[in-house]
C-alpha cells in the first residue's frame, strides 16, 4: 500500500473533483475524498473500496481540520492535495447572503486549507497542491461579484505560495487549475460555449499534474479567452 501515490480531494462528491477522483484510481492512486453530503462519498468508495478513503464535513466549520487530520491518518500519507471545494451563485440581486457564503468557503476556508496543506508538505519535504480557481479570476464579475474576486484571490495567493515554494528549494510544486466552463451542478450560466465534459477536464488537469504545471487553463483552448479577457478595454467591457 505505501508504494502507491496517494492524494486527498477537498471537494469530491460531485462535478470535477468526483471525476479527479476516478481518474486518479484509474492511475493508481489511493485517494481520501471529502465533501458533506457522505451519501455520495460513500457511493464512489463502493466503486473502489480498496483505494477510495472517505470523510465527510463542511471546509466552513470550526472541525475542519479535525476532519483532514482524520482522513490523512486514514491515508497514513499523501504526495498530492486537491482543492476542488468551490461554491459559486449568480447573484443578480447582490444578495448579502449568497456573496458571503462564497467568501467563507472560496476565501476562509481556501486560505486555512492552503495553509495546512503547504506545512504538512514542508515537514515532509515533498507533495503536490492544486486548486481549481477558474478563468472568472482575470477579470470583475456583475453577476457573481465576490465568485469573480474570490477566484482572483485563489489565483493570487497560489503566485504567493510558489513563490515561498521557490525560496525553500524544496521539491514542493503548485498548480494553479483555472477552467473555463465545464458541465457540473455549478455551471449555470443560460449562456455557455466551448463547455467541456467534467471527464476531459479531469484528464487535462491530471495530465497537468504530471507535468507540474503552475498555471493551466482547462480546457486548453481557454487560454484564447484568458488573453482577450485581459485585453478587454474598460469601455467595452462594462457592456458586457
Ligand atoms: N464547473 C465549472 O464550469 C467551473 C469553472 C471554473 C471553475 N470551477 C471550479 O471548480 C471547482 C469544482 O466545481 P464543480 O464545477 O465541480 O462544482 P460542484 O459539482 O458543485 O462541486 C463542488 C464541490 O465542492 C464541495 N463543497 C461545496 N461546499 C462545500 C463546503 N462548505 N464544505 C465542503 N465541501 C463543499 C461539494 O460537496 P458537498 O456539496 O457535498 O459539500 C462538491 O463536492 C470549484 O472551485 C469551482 O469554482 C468550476
Amino acid at each position: 500500500m505505501s508504494k502507491n501515490k496517494k492524494a486527498l480531494i477537498i471537494g469530491a462528491t460531485s462535478g470535477i473533483g468526483k471525476a479527479l477522483a476516478r481518474e486518479l484510481v484509474k492511475n493508481e492512486y489511493i485517494v481520501g475524498i471529502t465533501g458533506r453530503r457522505k451519501n455520495l462519498l460513500q457511493e464512489i468508495q463502493k466503486e473502489s473500496p480498496e483505494r477510495i478513503q472517505i470523510e465527510a464535513f463542511d471546509s466552513t466549520q470550526p472541525d475542519a481540520l479535525r476532519h483532514i487530520e482524520s482522513i490523512v491518518k486514514k491515508l497514513s500519507a499523501f504526495d498530492l492535495l486537491i482543492i476542488s471545494a468551490g461554491v459559486g451563485h449568480m447573484n443578480f440581486d447582490f444578495d448579502y447572503a449568497k456573496e458571503n457564503e462564497t467568501n467563507q468557503l472560496n476565501v476562509i476556508a481556501f486560505s486555512q486549507m492552503v495553509n495546512w496543506g503547504i506545512h504538512y508538505f514542508e515537514n515532509q519535504g515533498h507533495g503536490h497542491l492544486v486548486n481549481l480557481s477558474s478563468v472568472a479570476s482575470l477579470r470583475g464579475g456583475h453577476s457573481a461579484p465576490a465568485y469573480n474576486a474570490s477566484k482572483a484571490y485563489q489565483s493570487n495567493y497560489f503566485e504567493g505560495i510558489a513563490q515561498r515554494i521557490a525560496k525553500s528549494k524544496l521539491p514542493i510544486y503548485t498548480t494553479d487549475v483555472r477552467p473555463g466552463f465545464v458541465k457540473t451542478a455549478m455551471a449555470k450560466r443560460p449562456k455557455m460555449f466551448w463547455v467541456a465534459t467534467k471527464e476531459k477536464a479531469a484528464h487535462q488537469i491530471f495530465r497537468s499534474i504530471q507535468k507540474k504545471k503552475r498555471i493551466v487553463y482547462i480546457t486548453k483552448r481557454w487560454q484564447i479567452i484568458a488573453w482577450i479577457l485581459k485585453g478587454i478595454p474598460w469601455l467595452l467591457y462594462k457592456k458586457i
